[in-house]
């Protein structure tokens, strides 16, 4: 990890450089032809669902399978057919990996054991890393005695003793449950912060993506198909899928002629863009109930025929006249009194607001 005055030279520079990089198990593409850079302190995190390939991309980047095609570079050098302990990243493993019969100080101390740092050196490492992930008063206790959030803090701790450039976390709060995920993540972010250095991390869940990244590359069956921080992703959506995989989305279809958009369930408004199918994206939060609209807002009707208290908001369920289902979330709870099931409403959006997108 970058010291002292190389903090702000580095920053931003790509230090991992994938191109072209493919995986076949098989007659199974698992990764397919993928072009990533991971910025110098970065947090990267690779958001799919099951199966895209997700880990496959993270054990080529720590080199413990070799890719089918394409390159690796990492700070500058090609490292694709460099095994793991050769390369400047560390792994923290789905599930942790951790070794069963040992303490927490020997599980955390073993990686700087094998690579024969001298043992001073190594009980300060061990120390300094055991106080950033608070585990400093249970370093004695066997890891099979501790809780599955102690047992994740012991396996980070082991991972970052060896202070790698680039440090990759499979799922790492997968195991835990909601609350804990929840206070990990604060932890990750505090540790981030503390350490710096650069951070690649795999989840399949999305809350997790938008709340530890900075930057996101959402994956779908063996591609990257969108990057961008998770304000990017969230808002401008390039695809069908990022739009529903990240966030909840009303998709209306429609079609674009002329510079004007008209919708499948009724609506046309001016739009640059060249004549094709399109879809409109829009979010439930930027949905209104009510008819007063503005001159930029595209207003529908539809009958109600959810509602449903969530407590932060409410989630409204309209059904269009050509069967389409809008949802519609409000933070209005006196709008909940005077609307009921079987009511027939107007509701809409500003055209400010939306995303259009190709129907492909
Ligand atoms: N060693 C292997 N041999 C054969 N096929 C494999 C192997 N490892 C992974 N695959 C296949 O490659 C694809 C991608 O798997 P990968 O484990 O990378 O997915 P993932 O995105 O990490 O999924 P999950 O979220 O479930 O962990 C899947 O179809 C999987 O079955
Ligand atoms: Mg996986």
């Amino acid at each position: 990890m970058s010291q002292g005055s190389n903090i702000r030279a580095d920053q931003g520079q790509p230090l991992v450089r994938l191109r072209n990089l493919s995986m076949n198990f098989g007659s199974v593409a698992a990764v397919r032809g993928i072009n990533l850079d991971v910025l110098s302190r970065d947090f990267l995190a690779i958001l799919g669902p099951s199966g895209c390939g997700k880990t496959t991309l993270l054990r080529m980047i720590g080199g413990f399978i070799e890719p089918s095609s394409g390159t690796i570079e990492i700070d500058g050098a090609d490292v694709t057919r460099l095994g793991p302990e050769r390369r400047p990243t560390n792994m923290v493993f789905q599930g942790y990996g951790l070794f069963p019969h040992m303490s927490v100080r020997q599980n955390v101390g073993y990686g700087l054991r094998i690579a024969k740092v001298p043992q001073d050196e190594t009980d300060a490492r061990v120390a300094e890393v055991l106080d950033l992930v608070r585990l400093r008063d249970l370093a004695e206790r066997g890891v099979e005695q501790l809780s599955g959030g102690q047992q994740q803090r012991v396996a980070l701790a082991r991972a970052l003793v060896m202070r790698p450039k680039v440090l990759l976390l499979d799922e790492p709060l997968a195991a835990l449950d909601l609350k804990l995920r929840q206070a990990m993540q604060e932890e990750l972010r505090r540790i981030r912060h503390e350490v710096g250095g650069t951070f690649v991390f795999v989840t399949h869940d999305q809350g997790e993506a938008l709340g530890l990244a900075n930057r996101i590359a959402v994956m779908e069956a063996g591609c990257v198909v969108q990057e961008g921080s998770p304000q990017e992703i969230y808002t401008q959506p390039s695809t069908r899928f990022v739009s529903t995989f990240i966030g909840e989305a009303n998709l209306f279809p429609g079609e674009c002629r002329g510079g004007q958009i008209t919708l499948r369930s009724g609506g046309t408004f001016d739009a640059p863009g060249s004549d094709a199918r399109v879809l409109v994206v829009v979010r439930p939060e930027d949905m209104h109930i009510g008819a007063n609209a503005t001159d930029s807002d595209i207003v529908m009707q539809g009958v109600l025929y959810d509602i449903v208290y969530l407590g932060a908001f409410v989630r409204y369920q309209v059904r269009l006249h050509d069967g389409q289902n809008v949802m519609i979330h409000s933070i209005d709870r006196t709008l909940q009194d005077t609307l009921f099931p079987g009511a027939e409403i107007s509701f809409g959006w500003s055209s400010t607001i939306h995303r259009i997108i190709p129907d492909d």
